[in-house]
């Protein structure tokens, strides 16, 4: 049965953990998977989790089944915090939101169901994405194909060249849109790039589908959730896969969810109907443990405010590193300006390494990166810093 099964690459992100892990070279750094490490090196266990695990254990109960799409309380506490208390969405019951396995299996749940609905579309995804984009859709039966998205002049956002790809979809195409922190690149659409975005959308009967995985790590929950307004506020039905592993700390925990926003609430009722079944033939129902924590945590005034302080901390000291970052490679490095990695947002630089540097990286100074030359800020610290600078500076 399986003698004709070839190897498998290693996976592009994950797998650099896995060679990680095995390389028995000491002192070796890790900046390629996004994970926020704190300046000790360790996967903070935030405070306010903490206390919410504590609460949970004050009244243990048995781990029954959860309902097929997840823990009421936790799913009403993600509108919340995407779409704001008072949204008229909410209000006007025209948004499902269901507990997924992480912000990747939200877009899976949602890639499954859009398949159903638009067999023959076209997934557009930026050029460059996150690397299991393609995949992800792929899986799903789609044919992905990008978008002009990085301008590598500029360091910026390509915005002419995204606006004419994306107009060239045919309608009820499916655009891959990343809400904030652009992965890889940290490079995001500003406000009013996003009303000419919606605008096109709307035009081309285009279906956009938003990924959020860094919601608070640009410049805080509520900015950070920008695009999610103005989108409510257009009247669009949408997708937005959202995710707790990084503002939560909580990766292992696989916690994120998927929110569809339709256009009556009848239809919300027919389309969580679907959304069930696509989830119940994939994993019946999803754990219980991390939506009990996030959602302990943002019920509770208290603990909230305890989450924002800490995840306002990570955020800090991921600017912190690209300014020190940035300042030593610009003295190590000659004629060479740095500041891009300051203007850059959320956990990663796009670095401009190539793949010979990056491997050079790798091979000659065990420092791992992505092959893209996307690095993880979050992973730098005041103790590893000049090893990382150095190692750029010799192999640049
Ligand atoms: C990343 O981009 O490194 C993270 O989102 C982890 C992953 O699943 O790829």
């Amino acid at each position: 049965l399986f003698s004709a099964v070839t190897l498998a690459p290693r996976d592009p992100i994950l797998g650099l953990n896995e060679a990680f892990n095995s390389d028995p070279r000491r002192g070796k750094i890790n900046l390629g998977v996004g994970v926020y490490f704190d300046e000790g090196g360790r996967i903070p266990l935030l405070q306010a989790t903490c206390k919410a695990q504590q609460s949970l254990l004050a009244t243990p109960a048995a781990p029954g089944y959860l309902p097929i799409d997840g823990l009421p309380a936790y799913n009403q506490c993600v509108q919340h915090l995407l779409f704001g208390e008072k949204s008229e969405l909410l209000q006007a019951q025209r948004v499902v939101t269901c507990q997924a396995l992480g912000g990747t299996g939200a877009l899976k749940i949602g890639a499954d169901f859009l398949k159903t609905l638009l067999p023959d579309a076209v997934v557009a995804i930026s050029d460059p994405s996150w690397e299991n984009h393609r995949a992800l859709f792929g899986g799903a039966g789609f044919k992905v194909q990008g978008y002009r998205y990085y301008d590598a002049q500029s360091q910026g956002v390509d915005l002419a060249g995204m606006l004419e790809d994306l107009r060239a979809l045919p309608p009820r195409s499916i655009v891959l849109l990343h809400a904030c922190c652009h992965n890889p690149t940290g490079v995001d659409l500003d406000a009013d790039d996003w009303q000419v975005l919606i605008s096109l959308i709307k035009e081309r009967d285009l279906v956009p589908f938003l990924d959020m995985a860094y919601q608070g790590f640009a410049q805080g929950i509520y900015e950070d959730a920008e695009v999610v307004r103005l989108l409510a506020g257009s009247g669009l039905t949408f997708l937005l896969a959202s995710s707790f592993s990084k503002s939560f700390s909580l990766y292992g925990e696989r916690i994120g969810a998927l929110s569809l926003v339709c256009a009556s609430s009848g239809e919300a009722e027919r389309v969580r109907s679907q959304i069930k079944r696509v989830i119940r033939g994939n994993y019946s129902n999803p754990p219980i443990h991390g939506a009990a924590l996030v959602s302990t945590v943002l019920g509770s005034a208290e603990l909230s405010a305890l989450w924002q302080q800490e995840l306002t901390q990570m955020r800090g000291r991921i600017c912190a590193m690209r300014q020190m970052l940035a300042a030593r490679l610009g003295e190590q490095v000659s004629g060479r300006d740095f500041s891009f990695i300051t203007r850059q947002r959320g956990m990663f630089s796009y670095s401009g390494l190539s793949a010979q540097q990056v491997d050079r990286l790798r091979d000659e100074f065990a420092i791992y990166a992505v092959g893209s030359g996307r690095i993880c800020m979050a992973a730098l610290n005041h103790s590893n810093l000049e090893q990382v600078v150095s190692a750029i500076a010799k192999v640049l």
